[in-house]
């Protein structure tokens, strides 16, 4: 196995040698999985947690379709807990890896494990979070995750009356009172979904169409550690006791992902808001979202949530399975974006993939006709 033969040993002038002629992989190509069958090779496949579904939607279409195209495939899920992640990844280094596809929990904890990697000569591939501070990452499978926030702030004008699904304004002018949530601020992608939903109500907030009337408009303070639906839950009933027990109500949440969405319902109808987004006389805000998860999918069903914004894992999966392909291969994958991901060290070529916003009108075209979710389980809001 030669892949094993690291860097180090062959020497710099070596390493710039097999890199000028063309070289993939963490460092080098000494790698001789292009002469392997694919059956001969495993590809380690570290998620960060099975408490929400998508990770599992994740897992499990990368899995089969590795598996699909031969591969052996060890699938680890680390709980959320970031010295995990780096247990099982060194464990599947010294198990024999031969491609590493990796969604971190922390982006910028990895970097010893994907120095070993790279001493491996293991390709790694970052699955939609950017990992950070390395050199030792070689692709990058995602979806444009600053559109992502653009869109998340344009369903929330438009499930607002403030402009059209399109985000042309209506000439409504509130004002509205909004708060604004974001995500974890060790996942590469917080960034880019609250800048991408800032700068398109930014206009809306000058003008005082929009008032975030708890004043917390940085991401710092909007931020939710591990993108966790309690902690979610828990600073709206904080915003809700600090901002509004004068009687004022909240008309919009922007929320980045469905689970941190269900924490700010939860907090909204048990302070009496709801039950939906038409009742009266205290009507749930207008809610954002991310991730089409099958239970905020019947809440936009129900008219609970607003919206959410559909990346489709399926997709995903298949553009990290047909980068693994090119790596195994000895080749490089084709990158559609090459100047938008710097993690610190370097720019990481990328695939992004298309996104769509879902309202309560869409889910049947976008979501039930795809296959994504059947209308039973939509109705149920379980999976399976
Ligand atoms: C992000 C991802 C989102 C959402 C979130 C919470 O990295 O891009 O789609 O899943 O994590 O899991």
């Amino acid at each position: 196995m030669n892949k094993k033969l690291g860097l180090t040993a062959l020497g710099a002038a070596l390493a710039v040698g097999l890199t000028a002629c063309g070289g993939s992989g963490a460092g080098g190509n000494s790698n001789d999985t292009a002469s392997s069958d694919p059956s001969d090779l495993t590809i380690g496949v570290s998620m960060p947690t099975q408490t929400s579904e998508r990770w599992i939607a994740d897992g499990n279409a990368v899995k089969s379709q590795l598996e699909d195209a031969k591969y052996k495939v060890d699938l680890q899920y680390a709980n959320d807990d970031i010295p995990t992640q780096g247990q099982q990844i060194d464990q599947m280094i010294t198990e024999g890896a031969d491609l590493l596809v990796v969604a971190a929990i922390d982006g910028t904890a990895l970097s010893s494990q994907l120095q070993a990697a790279a001493d491996a000569d293991i390709p790694v591939i970052s699955y939609d979070r950017l990992i950070r501070d390395t050199e030792n990452v070689d692709f990058y499978v995602s979806f444009d995750n600053y559109k992502v926030g653009v869109a998340q702030g344009t369903a929330l004008l438009a499930g607002l009356g403030v402009t059209d699904k399109d985000g042309k304004p209506t000439g409504t002018k509130g004002p509205f009172n909004i708060e604004l949530f974001a995500g974890s601020l060790d996942d590469n992608n917080a960034a880019f979904f609250f800048n991408g939903a800032f700068d398109t109500l930014k206009p809306f907030i000058d003008d005082g169409t929009l008032v975030v009337k708890s004043g917390q408009t940085s991401i710092e303070q909007a931020a939710t550690l591990r993108w966790a639906q309690e902690t979610a839950q828990k600073r709206m009933e904080d915003l809700l006791t600090g901002s509004y027990n004068d009687g004022t109500k909240v008309n919009g949440v922007l929320s980045p992902y469905d689970g941190i969405s269900r924490g700010i319902i939860t907090a909204l109808q048990n302070a009496g808001y709801g039950p939906n987004l038409t009742s009266t006389p205290t009507p749930l805000p207008v809610v954002t979202g991310q991730d089409a998860e099958i239970a905020s999918v019947k809440l936009i069903n129900d008219g609970v949530q607003s919206s959410t914004i559909f990346k489709d894992t399926r997709t995903l999966a298949a553009q990290a399975v047909t980068a693994s392909e090119a790596f195994l291969e000895g080749n490089e994958p084709e990158a559609n974006d090459t100047k938008t991901y710097d993690n610190g060290v370097k720019v990481v070529p990328s695939y992004l993939l298309p996104i769509e916003t879902v309202y309560k009108d869409d889910i049947q075209s976008v979501l039930i006709d795809s296959g994504y979710w059947t209308a039973d389980e939509v109705a149920k809001g379980q999976a399976g």
